[in-house]
């Protein structure tokens, strides 16, 4: 977007507070634009061309932020929740400002890759049940997972609401009394891998996403931890790209 926009909005957009807040920072000269106090708070600037400082600051602008997010067990996926602590509340304050929200939810106890943004028209080709983007998710399963649970995986299962799923791939990394898998589905239903393998007669014991589409987790993020994307990850994210 390479439009030019009031000041007061840019530096509001960026988190320099309310638009009264901007405009009193204005007003006071704290601010410059290509090297000139702009005392304007309605000058029209375009923000991607422009080279805006506040305070000997200068500020880099953008519209959207792409964040990836180990998410560790106990948090909930959602922006605000009466109760619980929520993925939002790990973030900086700096990222806060931006309004972000997960793209899509894990459970409270999945661990795992979680994409945070404000980009809206990207969370939905993500999420849209008609893009079919890949999310891989390492599982330990209390019980033996086979070659058998790895046909029926690939045929689809149904669920205790009777719905049948799309294939899913199954890989068995140790099959045993406590098995460890990777499994790749192309939904996102409700609990739906610990309902895929319930409906195989076993229980999900631990699960962690590793990968959306092309993106995968980085494996330096600790639980809890964040990042920016990179501009090749949010490339990867917005092409939806499917292996
Ligand atoms: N499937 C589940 O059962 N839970 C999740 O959090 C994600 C996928």
């Amino acid at each position: 977007m390479e439009k030019k926009e009031r000041l007061d909005k840019i530096l509001s957009n960026i988190g320099y507070g309310s638009r009264k807040d901007v405009k009193k920072y204005i007003k006071q000269g704290s601010v410059k634009v290509n090297g000139k106090i702009i005392k304007d708070n309605s000058a029209k600037i375009n923000p991607y061309d422009a080279e805006i400082e506040v305070d000997g600051n200068m500020i880099e602008y953008r519209e959207f932020i792409y964040l990836m997010l180990n998410k560790p067990d106990g948090l909930i996926s959602s922006t605000e929740d009466s109760i619980h602590r929520t993925v939002i509340d790990l973030l900086d304050e700096k990222y806060i400002s931006f309004n972000p929200f997960p793209v899509g939810r894990l459970d409270k106890d999945t661990e795992g890759l979680l994409v945070i943004s404000n980009d809206g028209k990207l969370a939905h080709n993500l999420l849209s049940p008609k893009k079919h983007v890949d999310k891989t998710y390492y599982v330990k399963v209390d019980g033996i997972v086979n070659d058998e649970d790895i046909c029926m995986m690939k045929e689809g299962i149904v669920l205790d609401d009777g719905y049948k799923t799309l294939p899913a791939k199954l890989e068995i990394l140790k099959s045993d009394n406590i098995s460890e898998v990777y499994l790749t589905i192309k939904e996102g239903k409700f609990h739906q891998v610990k309902r895929m393998f319930k409906a195989t007669g076993k229980e999900v014991m631990y699960l962690k996403r590793i990968a959306m589409g092309k993106l995968k987790l980085d494996d330096s993020l600790l639980p809890g931890q964040y990042r920016e994307l990179n501009e090749l990850e949010i490339e990867l994210l917005r092409e939806k790209i499917n292996n």
